[in-house]
């Protein structure tokens, strides 16, 4: 059976990820921001892992002993607001752009070759359709936005450099989830949107490698 690694299992969508991979028989390794979040299920492995602390990552990549990793799903994140202009939090902004754009990135430096000696050989950056330029009309969420256009970035110039070995590496815009860093107003549940991105995931060819899909599978503008 294939393995995935996935973040931000604490709860939301990266839980659910966990949860629907685990019931499709893969080998799950779900990371924590806070291991005692974790998610009482005995088939997994589970991991304590704060993206912006880089030496947690050399441990886990020595815990999972140089396996093939099948699908790498970047999913950590926090969001939305950093205050509006002329009272912007700073320190938030920074904190936002360690976490969803710098944690990413070093989570796939960390298990490129892990991923890279797999079947499967896919990568997933969980974006957000906020990170999109181009379709932006309302404004505003200046640290947010960032950190997911950055992200994109990110993701397009990976999948260049790791199109070669194999790679396909893909952006998602999960939809607008009822999760706590969503809202409860939001259409979609983590269990409907997960589900879409998987069955997105599993289609994914090479050569559509740099992607950045909504969930209903619709490019997105950049
Ligand atoms: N929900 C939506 O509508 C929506 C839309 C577009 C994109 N997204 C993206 O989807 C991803 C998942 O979000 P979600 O909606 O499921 O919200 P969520 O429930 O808040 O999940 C994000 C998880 O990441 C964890 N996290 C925060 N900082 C971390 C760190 N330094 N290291 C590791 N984990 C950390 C959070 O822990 P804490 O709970 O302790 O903060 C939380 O468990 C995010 O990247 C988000 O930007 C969501």
């Amino acid at each position: 059976m294939p393995t995935v690694l996935i973040t931000g299992c604490d709860s939301g969508i990266g839980r659910e990820f966990a949860a629907q991979y685990a019931q499709a028989g893969w080998t799950v390794w779900a990371t924590y921001l806070d291991l005692r979040r974790a998610i009482e299920d005995d088939r997994m492995h589970h991991a304590a892992l704060d993206v912006t602390d880089f030496p947690q990552f050399d441990a886990l990549r020595r815990e999972t002993q140089g396996a093939p990793i099948d699908l790498l799903i970047s999913n950590a994140g926090i969001g939305l607001d950093a205050g509006q202009l002329g009272a912007l939090d700073y320190a938030y902004l920074g904190r936002m752009w360690s976490v969803n754009l710098v944690g990413a990135l070093k989570l796939v430096d960390t298990f490129v070759d892990q991923v890279a000696a797999s079947q499967q050989r896919r990568i997933v950056l969980i974006s957000s359709r906020m990170g999109s330029t181009g379709s932006n009309l309302s404004g505003g969420h200046y640290g947010y936005r960032a950190s997911k256009a950055g992200l994109n970035a990110i993701g397009r110039s990976l999948a260049l450099d790791l199109f070669r070995q194999g790679i396909t590496v893909a952006m998602l815009h999960p939809g607008w989830v009822s999760t706590a860093g969503g809202s409860t107003q939001a259409p979609l549940s983590a269990a409907q949107s997960v589900a879409s991105m998987r069955t997105l995931v599993a289609r994914l060819g090479n050569h559509e490698t740099g992607v950045f899909l909504g969930p209903d599978g619709q490019p997105l503008p950049w």
